[in-house]
């Protein structure tokens, strides 16, 4: 049912300290900051090659971020966002399968002016999920997959082009990176 990773939002108490540390530590292309009132956050997006990072900071005390904040003060990640074909199919698949959607299920207008909704994370281990319909880019996207897999090896490498996250090949040991881990170095 879902489609790819669309981003991570990680809400961070000092979105210049996190712009910054993304640009000139990580050496990752970040946008400028944005101010969206009607959601209570200013944002600042991380453009992978595979997918987004949204750095994400209240802007006053009445924030549902703030909140997070209290819970998280050094920051971390909000939520995952999955692009959806169709939100409102998608919305009963999962209410079906027990997942609470928030809020009335109605979906709301996100940032990018998509139609989204979230998911309790009490219901999907422990992580809030939003999704977001986007028709364009899943179908994009199903057609690229669905040329890549045929085409095989003996393909001329274009045929992979447009598909998010093949060919990126990032060797990371997670173990040895948790929070635990860096702590007791530290
Ligand atoms: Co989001």
């Amino acid at each position: 049912m879902i489609g790819n990773l669309n981003h991570i939002a990680i809400a961070v108490p000092d979105l210049e300290a996190a712009i910054k540390q993304y640009e000139k530590t990580f050496g990752a292309f970040v946008t400028s900051p944005t101010d969206l009132p009607q959601h209570g956050i200013r944002l600042a997006i991380v453009n992978l090659l595979n997918t987004k990072i949204e750095l994400m900071t209240p802007l006053d005390n009445t924030s549902p971020i703030a909140k997070f904040l209290e819970r998280n003060p050094v920051g971390g990640i909000h939520h995952l966002s999955y692009v959806v074909p169709d939100i409102i199919a998608a919305r009963d698949q999962l209410k079906n399968a027990g997942i609470q959607v928030i809020g009335d299920g109605t979906p709301q207008m996100g940032y990018h002016d998509t139609r989204v909704l979230f998911f309790n994370p009490k219901d999907c281990l422990g992580v809030l999920i939003e999704l977001q319909e986007t028709k364009a880019a899943v179908q994009k996207d199903r057609v690229a997959v669905k040329s890549a897999v045929h085409t095989g090896h003996h393909s001329n490498k274009p045929s992979l082009e447009g598909v998010d996250g093949i060919g990126i090949n990032v060797n990371v040991d997670f173990k040895s990176k948790t929070p635990k881990d860096n702590l007791e170095k530290n």
